[in-house]
Parts: C-alpha cells; sequence; structure tokens
C-alpha cells in the first residue's frame, strides 16, 4: 500500500480489520518491520488520538517518529501555484513537502479543511498536493473530506463487539455549537456501505451528506424510527454541505439520551471524540455502559498498525 487516504486504497477491508485485530493480540510481533525506518506525521491542526495512537502504532512497528506541529511550529505555507509570494506565507508546499521526503519513508498529513469553498475542500487540494511533492507513500491523518484510520478503528470496534453477524448500525447526527467538517460522517459512511452492516443514517434535514459517500445507505430525517433495534449508533455532528459549512438553526433535541436508546438492540454508543459533553452527547450516555467511546479511541493504534505494517512491507 503506497496510499492510505480513503476506504478505496484497500483491497480487502475485512482483511485490514482482522490483521487490526491481530495486531492487538501480539502488538510487537513485527518490531523488526519498521527498523531504521521513519514516519513523518505533519499536523496542520490540532489532534490528540490520531497524533498518540499513529505515534505508537509506528513505535510498536519499530520505527523512527517524527512530529510536526506545521500549524503551530512550521513556516507559514504557501499552497497557491503561480503565488508571487510576497505576503504572510514564507515556504511553498512544494519544497516544504519535497523536503520532508527526503527525511521520512513514510508521511502522514493532516489537513481540514476552510469550510468556506467547497469545490476547493472537495478537490483535496492540501492533501494531494502533499501526495504529488514528497515522493514516499502517505496516510492520511485526516484530509478535508475524510478521516480513514478513524474509519478503520471503528471498524474494528464493530467487529469485536458485535453479537450478531451482521448487526445494525446507525451513523446519526448530533447538535453542536461550531461548524465541523463531514470528514468523518463521509468517511464512516463510505466504509460502512463496504461492511456487512445494515447501515442507516439519520440527519435533519438540510444536512444531507455528499451522495458520493452514501450509495448503499438507508437516509432517514427521523431520529426514533432509526434507532429502532440498532445495535450501534454512531453519533457525530457535521455542517451542512449546502449551503456549505453551515450549522442550521435548531434540531438541539437530537442529541442522543439514555431514553433515546429504549427501542435499541442494548445499542453501543460510539463517537471519534473529541465529544462536547451535553451539547453532542449527554453525561449519562457517555457515563455508562453504552458507551465504548474509549474502546473505540483504544482501537485507534490498531488501525494505524494494520495500515502501517502494510505500507512498510511495499516500501
Ligand atoms: N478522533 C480524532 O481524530 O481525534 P483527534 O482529532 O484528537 O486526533
Amino acid at each position: 500500500m503506497k496510499l492510505f487516504s480513503s476506504v478505496n486504497d484497500v483491497t480487502n477491508i475485512n482483511e485490514l480489520v482482522a490483521e487490526g485485530l491481530k495486531l492487538k493480540q501480539n502488538p510487537y510481533a513485527f518490531q523488526d518491520l519498521g527498523k531504521n525506518k521513519t514516519i513523518g506525521l505533519v499536523f496542520l491542526n490540532p489532534s490528540l488520538r490520531t497524533r498518540l495512537s499513529t505515534q505508537k502504532a509506528a513505535l510498536n512497528l519499530g520505527m523512527n517518529v517524527i512530529v510536526l506541529n506545521m500549524d503551530k511550529e512550521g513556516w507559514a505555507l504557501e499552497l497557491q501555484d503561480g503565488a508571487i509570494m510576497n505576503g504572510g506565507s514564507v515556504e511553498h508546499i512544494k519544497e516544504a513537502a519535497a523536503v520532508m521526503g527526503e527525511y521520512c519513508d513514510i508521511i502522514g498529513i493532516r489537513s481540514f479543511p476552510g469550510l468556506k469553498d467547497r469545490d476547493e475542500d472537495y478537490s483535496e487540494s492540501i492533501f494531494n498536493k502533499f501526495v504529488k511533492y514528497c515522493g514516499v507513500p502517505v496516510v492520511s491523518l485526516e484530509s478535508a473530506t475524510r478521516h480513514p484510520l478513524q474509519s478503520l478503528a471503528d471498524l474494528i470496534t464493530i467487529e469485536e463487539l458485535k453479537t450478531k453477524t451482521r448487526p445494525k448500525v446507525v451513523l446519526t447526527w448530533a447538535p453542536h455549537v461550531k461548524a465541523l467538517p463531514q470528514a468523518v460522517p463521509n468517511s464512516f459512511a463510505e466504509w460502512m456501505c463496504k461492511a456487512d452492516v445494515d447501515f442507516v443514517i439519520a440527519h435533519p434535514k438540510g444536512y444531507e451528506l455528499n451522495t458520493d459517500f452514501t450509495n448503499g445507505a438507508t437516509i432517514t430525517d427521523n431520529q426514533d424510527e432509526a434507532l429502532k433495534d440498532a445495535d450501534f449508533i454512531y453519533v457525530k455532528n457535521w455542517s451542512a454541505y449546502e449551503p456549505y459549512g453551515q450549522v442550521l438553526p435548531g434540531n438541539e433535541d437530537w442529541m442522543l439520551t439514555l431514553d433515546k436508546l429504549k427501542p435499541t438492540n442494548d445499542a453501543k454508543v460510539m463517537h471519534c471524540l473529541p465529544v462536547r459533553r451535553n451539547v453532542e452527547l449527554s453525561d449519562e450516555i457517555l457515563d455508562s455502559d453504552s458507551s465504548v467511546v474509549i474502546h473505540e479511541a483504544g482501537n485507534r493504534v490498531w488501525a494505524a498498525q494494520a495500515v502501517l505494517k502494510e505500507m512498510l512491507q511495499s516500501l
């Protein structure tokens, strides 16, 4: 594997999930694979889980790890081709990415969308420029439109905790105070549509996701109906795709509560974190046995390790 940017870069998702679970049982089985190999983890935006879990995964594989918080520590990047750089930007992405490729065997990059220009964000121009100019394999640490390491960890979690062959998985929109990207729900939908699950998306009118990511899902604006008999509930906020990046008024009653769990099949509640307590998800859920959010975050290590192992094997 030379690129991990979406589910489409994975030959067989079931095998990758199984690999993650095997690594969870035996984290140091491939400690020699990454010897004298270096991964650079480049963050243009904040992170807790992605940064630490990917770093731990790489260390488990015996790799050297360099972390660069580009947003705080790097030179201000110029992203436009042909720019006359007489303003605030100091270094062009062409040189920055190419230089990183000189130091690293694999690069991970996190780059959030601006949520102002939909075409710009959905073209994944920053992520794609890193891929183009760094010259080494690249793993997405969350791009403008996808978060594949999160989705793989989510699928590993579902595989691990499911009590039936084909569980019902519901992605439900949740309220938030800020406009958030569509990367996590897009990516989760894309992975679930390829997994052996009954997949339902519930959101208020106006929060339709780009259909490129939801092909095969059942989509409804009736949250109560969607939650019936659910085995897993994936809670996530996202801003509107049209009008792009907007928070629409109302819908506070979409926050999940214990009462809403009653018609489910004793559903396990997932969230990628960070989560705003009592806005997106109630204390009573997060502090209950129904919540598997910490378990899910723990699985980020095995998702990253499965992907990095495949990348190292293809170097
Ligand atoms: N879920 C997730 O990606 O967390 P971080 O933003 O903290 O990395």
